[in-house]
């Protein structure tokens, strides 16, 4: 399959389960052609996924190159290498995911941290647009992921998911993987929720949080009950984000 991408830059979404993948028209903030995904190989070891990466760079038309792409990593990124893999294969530690994709894909590839690219995202088309002051993007899935933007600029690799809350590491009570493993209600759920942001706001100051992943197709069901005094709005890209934030970060950075 190959659909034209008009150069608008590409953006993939690395995630536990499927890689995504679509040219991104910025003046929209939204796929310039249909999404493409493939199986997230298992393991998902960093050779393994470039395989796919290259099979997916090639569904786009082949251009002269200079397209940019942006790929989303689900841990801390920095200058392309990766350094932390709570919910990747460990094998991913000390890779240069940048260099690694970019010769796989056969042309420059960026890599970000995937809340950090949501968080972009959000800033940019969804529901931080415009936002003043400290906004904090979380998305909730197998982890948790955070994103700082304060007037807009992103203050990369915030990790607020590792935060120790009890003794435990949030995001293995907090997020939605958790919800889901021990068949949480809505309401129990929101109540870990609570514990979560409250612990953020306490140290943070915030002027909103953004609620992003999935489940934040859900948010009527969950955040009227996340008892806190920060204002706190659902995501508006959601499974989108991941995808755009990865192609503006290709082209902005
Ligand atoms: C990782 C973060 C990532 C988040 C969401 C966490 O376990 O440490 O880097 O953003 O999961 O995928």
């Amino acid at each position: 399959m190959s659909q034209s991408n008009d150069a608008h830059p590409i953006g993939i979404d690395f995630g536990g389960s499927g890689i995504k993948a679509a040219p991104v028209d910025l003046d929209r903030g939204d796929f310039a052609a249909e999404r493409v995904r493939i199986e997230t190989p298992q393991p998902s070891t960093p050779d393994a996924v470039a395989e796919v990466f290259a099979e997916l760079a090639s569904s786009f038309d082949a251009d002269d190159g200079g397209t940019p792409v942006g790929v989303t990593v689900p841990g801390v990124v920095r200058d392309g290498v990766v350094s932390t893999a709570a919910n990747i294969d460990p094998s991913w530690v000390g890779v240069d995911a940048a260099a690694l994709f970019s010769q796989a894909a056969g042309r420059p590839v960026f890599a970000v941290n995937d809340a950090d690219a949501a968080g972009l995202a959000e800033a940019h088309f969804g529901a931080a647009r415009g936002q003043k002051g400290l906004v904090i993007v979380t998305t909730l899935g197998t982890g948790i992921g955070s994103a700082l933007l304060h007037d807009g600029v992103l203050l990369p690799n915030s990790e607020l998911g590792h935060l120790e809350i009890d003794g435990r590491n949030a995001e293995s009570h907090a997020a939605n993987s958790a919800r889901e493993k021990h068949d949480l209600s809505w309401e129990e759920w929101a109540e870990r929720l609570t514990t979560y942001y409250r612990t953020v706001e306490g140290l943070l100051t915030p002027d909103l949080f953004v609620v992003g992943g999935g489940v934040s197709k859900h948010a009527d069901k969950f955040l009227p009950m996340v008892d806190i005094t920060t204002p706190i709005i659902p995501a508006v890209l959601r499974n989108k984000a991941g995808i755009v934030g990865a192609a503006l970060y290709a082209t902005r950075r």
